[in-house]
């Protein structure tokens, strides 16, 4: 009777968790989509804790549980209440390791109940499974288990240790390293890692368990270097990427425990992070492997753009006759980028929009699939200032719009308009999907300098005749322009 009320209550949370990833793909219904998700993963929770029997004796230990969940409840309400938009992908990666964290220390739990199995059997034989083991298919029960056990305890590590390494890069903390032959160095120590795992799960002794801890050492040195040498900008997708690992160690622990919404949990997550990854490195038209290696978005390309400097001539544009063009304006076209979130200035930005609006001009957003830093981080950012998604217009949609626009505003925004990725097979963005805002009758590009963006290379939109570039903080050049329009 219980079983089955624990079993329903595993279907409830299954069913939210599915209901509410595909809430989430529509800004509209994706607060609601977090909650239904969240409130179906509570009644599991609560399922367990309290129905939950082993022969006949339930969990028990229930300060430790309430206890665990008061801290981990007041930890994550205040980070998530604390964090700056900008810091989300910190925020994000730390907790994507905790993840990881966990599915490995199931793997450990787990792996200790069958050591200790092993020392009251005879030990020392080879071909552990058929010593401890009646049937033969309780043997391969045994093995299959041993070899998810692994599975989770590789992956789990691998992506706790990768996530705090990416969370170091983005505060600023952990830099940049690499030494020759890493490359070669990680794929010897990940081969070495899988093929002890292997040769352990059919060959267990009492004698060679310590084989299982030297695993999960191995694979923390390798989350570390595997990450440690990937470009700090590139982080997001490296996150993605550790993110579905964290959702296939979390199956693994789901299998083991035969936990139905465990198991539906981290399959999705492990399948959603997989397409993030990819449709990310497609968005920056890149592979995996590329950004892997990061043959862009590190250090090298940067400075290499500061030695060759700005080429041609560009020409500035004043704040009161950026004011008076945008004000005549039958149509404009916001473009919103990294230096926007970085200068915070989205509510001047939605302010300036209603203001425009008042004139009578029609005033959108175009939105790059990786402008920013971080999936969706403009979409995010410009919901914060409740504007509204109807004013969202996706790449596709506002490349068609741009012929007919009189002035493109790029606020901080640099690579997403960079028309190389069109027009030179040499650059690194060459073949990127980019906004093709030189359509337009008139650009205004707003950013501090002349420097380049994350990629680091010149743009050659700044130099075109239909670009006047307007020289300041994002958030500061918005609020004079603000007053400049209102003076009019
Ligand atoms: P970027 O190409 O990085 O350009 C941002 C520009 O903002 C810079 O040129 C900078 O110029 C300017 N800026 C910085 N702070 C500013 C401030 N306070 N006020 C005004 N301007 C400021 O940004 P983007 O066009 O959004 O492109 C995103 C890049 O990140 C792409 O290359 C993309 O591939 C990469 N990336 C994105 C993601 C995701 S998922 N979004 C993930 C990984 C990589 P100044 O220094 O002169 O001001």
């Amino acid at each position: 009777m219980e079983l089955s009320l624990l079993t329903v209550c595993y279907l409830i949370g299954s069913l939210t968790f599915i209901i509410g990833l595909k809430m989430l793909s529509h800004p509209d219904s994706a607060r609601k989509g977090n909650l239904v998700a969240a409130v179906g993963m509570t009644i599991a929770i609560l399922g367990t804790i309290f129905l939950y029997e082993e022969e006949g004796k339930k969990l028990g230990n229930y300060s430790w549980i309430f206890g665990g969940l008061f801290l981990g409840t007041v930890i994550g309400v205040l980070a998530a209440k604390k964090v700056k938009m900008t810091a989300m992908p910190e925020m994000v990666s730390l907790f994507n390791g905790m993840g990881g964290a966990c599915a490995a220390l199931i793997s450990v739990n787990e792996f200790g109940h069958i050591s200790k199995m092993l020392t009251v059997s005879t030990a020392d034989i080879p071909g552990w499974h058929t010593t401890i083991i009646v049937s033969p298919e309780e043997s391969v029960n045994m093995i299959g288990m041993v070899i998810t056990i692994f599975l989770g305890l590789i992956i789990g590590t691998v992506s706790f240790a990768g996530s705090m390494i990416a969370w170091g890069k983005l505060n600023g903390k952990v830099k940049d390293f690499a030494f020759p032959g890493q490359q070669v160095f990680n794929l010897i120590l990940l081969a070495g890692t899988l093929i002890t795992a292997g040769y352990l799960a059919f060959n267990l002794t009492a004698n060679n368990v310590i084989l299982f801890y030297i695993i999960a050492i191995a694979s923390l040195i390798y989350g570390v270097l595997f990450v440690l040498p990937i470009g700090g900008a590139d982080m997001p997708v490296v996150i993605s990427l550790l993110n579905s690992f964290t959702g296939v160690a979390a199956a693994c622990g789901g299998f083991l425990y035969d936990n139905q919404v465990m198991l539906t949990g981290g399959i999705l997550v492990g399948a959603a992070g997989t397409l993030l990854t990819i449709l990310m490195c497609k968005a920056m038209n890149r592979s995996l492997t590329n950004v892997l290696i990061g043959s862009f978005g590190g250090n090298k390309s940067s400075a290499s753009a500061a030695q060759t400097g700005p080429q041609g001539n560009y020409k500035e544009i004043s704040l009161s006759d950026a004011a008076v063009c945008m004000c005549y304006a039958n149509k404009v076209i916001i473009v919103p980028g990294y230096g926007l979130a970085v200068a915070q200035a989205q509510h001047v930005c939605h302010e300036l929009e209603k203001l425009l609006e008042e004139k009578g001009v029609n005033v959108s957003y175009a939105i790059h699939p990786v402008a920013g830093r971080m999936p969706g981080h403009m979409n995010v950012l410009l919901a914060e200032a409740d504007v509204s998604y109807d004013k969202l217009q996706e790449m596709e949609q506002a490349n068609d719009e741009f012929k007919t626009t009189d002035v493109v505003l790029v606020l901080g925004a640099n690579d997403v308009v960079n028309p190389a990725a069109k027009t030179d097979a040499s650059s690194p963005i060459y073949g990127m999907p980019i906004l093709e805002v030189e359509q337009a009758k008139t650009v205004i590009v707003n950013k501090r300098s002349m420097k380049p963006g994350y990629a680091g290379i010149e743009n050659e939109l700044f130099f075109q005749p239909k670009t006047s570039m307007l020289f300041g903080d994002a958030k500061a050049a918005l609020q004079k322009l603000v007053a400049e329009i209102k003076s009019l």
